[in-house]
């Protein structure tokens, strides 16, 4: 069959059916920046989706991406019959933004919809990166009642969508600094399991802020010091709260230390080097560069050339220094190729680089 943009056909984490090539090559763009290098592609049309859809099934992927001609019924049929062979997560694509389109999307009781005009690729990246933990959660129920697994599902993605509007400037902070983390900890050479762990604990590495008081989350200036003392206790508030799932257990370590650093100067336990567990290390350099790549009220965002700085500046202090130079090394291939230095434009706001 043809394949417009084939990559791999060893893994199959996604599959997406658009027809306009140019959308894919972006498709292909944001998985490569979630650290997904095999996916499968092909136009979505009438003419070739029973061929399309008779590989996609005993292929089980991880994901479906459908791009919708939401004017067309034909398109809106073929969401249908892609849905009655695929019973895993779709994410819906569609032109614009129409309120319409997005209450048919979720009649069929399941895909998720993105409209690409509100949501340039960073969007785009960050929805397949939550989607992905979520699903993968959900595979890794050893349970065989379906009820609870979707029940399990449900609650978490109710409480990222709690997290995210609880402070508003953080709707894309969480999702962003679980690509970066990935990055990194691919390049550090974590297997693909632990990548998919480590990723679901940076979604929810600052879920501790929904115990925060608003005013201080909120407020759109430096923290005084008694206010950061407050700010502090979230990476406790989200061992408090989290620890009550066992299926998050190992997530626990990363979620609790973000915060520390290599010289023993973080928060909330002061640990040192080796003490703080390597996935809070890796955490804690993504959320740094999140922040410091991030608009905030306050601030403009820094350039690459600052930020790449400020991780040599702080290498062996705030950072352990063998992963800060693994960092450096992506941000200097991804400024040698001329990529979009990626980060939420929004970000609540912190007192040092990475502190709050
Ligand atoms: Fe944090």
């Amino acid at each position: 069959m043809a394949h417009d943009d084939e990559l791999s056909r060893s893994v199959i984490p996604v599959v997406f059916l658009e027809d306009d090539s140019l959308r894919r090559a972006l498709i292909v763009q944001a998985l490569a920046n979630c650290g997904y290098s095999g996916c499968w592609s092909a136009p979505a049309r009438s003419s070739i989706l029973s061929e399309h859809l008779e590989e996609i099934k005993p292929r089980c992927p991880d994901l479906l991406l459908f791009g919708i001609h939401s004017e067309s019924e034909e398109s809106w049929q073929n969401l249908e019959r892609v849905r009655s062979v695929y019973r895993g997560p779709v994410l819906v694509v569609s032109e614009v933004f129409d309120e319409l389109v997005r209450q048919r999307v979720m009649k069929l009781g399941g895909p998720e919809y993105l409209p690409w005009a509100e949501a340039g690729q960073l969007g785009l990246d960050l929805k397949i990166e939550t989607m992905l933990a979520i699903h993968h959660v959900e595979n890794v129920i050893d349970d065989n009642d379906h009820r609870m697994q979707r029940l399990f599902v449900n609650i978490l993605t109710v409480m990222v969508k709690i997290l995210e509007s609880k402070d508003p400037y953080t709707r894309f902070h969480s999702h962003s600094v679980a690509m970066w983390s990935r990055m990194l900890g691919r390049k550090k050479g974590l297997s693909e399991e632990e990548l998919l762990r480590m990723g679901l604990a940076a979604v929810f590495h600052d879920f501790g802020k929904i115990g925060i008081p608003e005013e201080i989350l909120n407020k759109p200036v430096r923290l005084t010091n008694e206010e950061f003392s407050v700010m502090m206790q979230h990476p406790l508030i989200a061992r408090d709260l989290l620890s009550s799932i066992d299926l998050l257990a190992d997530l626990l370590p990363a979620i609790t230390h973000h915060h520390e650093h290599w010289d023993g100067s973080g928060y909330p336990k002061q640990l040192k080097g080796e003490e703080i567990p390597l996935w809070a290390r890796i955490i804690g350099i993504a959320d740094a560069y999140d922040t410091m790549a991030s608009r905030r009220a306050y601030k403009e965002p820094k350039t690459p050339e600052q930020v790449m700085n400020e991780f040599r500046r702080n290498r062996g202090t705030q950072f352990d220094p063998q992963l800060v130079d693994l960092m450096l090394e992506i941000l200097e291939e991804k400024h040698r190729s001329g990529q979009v230095f990626n980060s939420s434009t929004e970000s609540s706001r912190m007192a040092p680089i990475d502190s709050d």
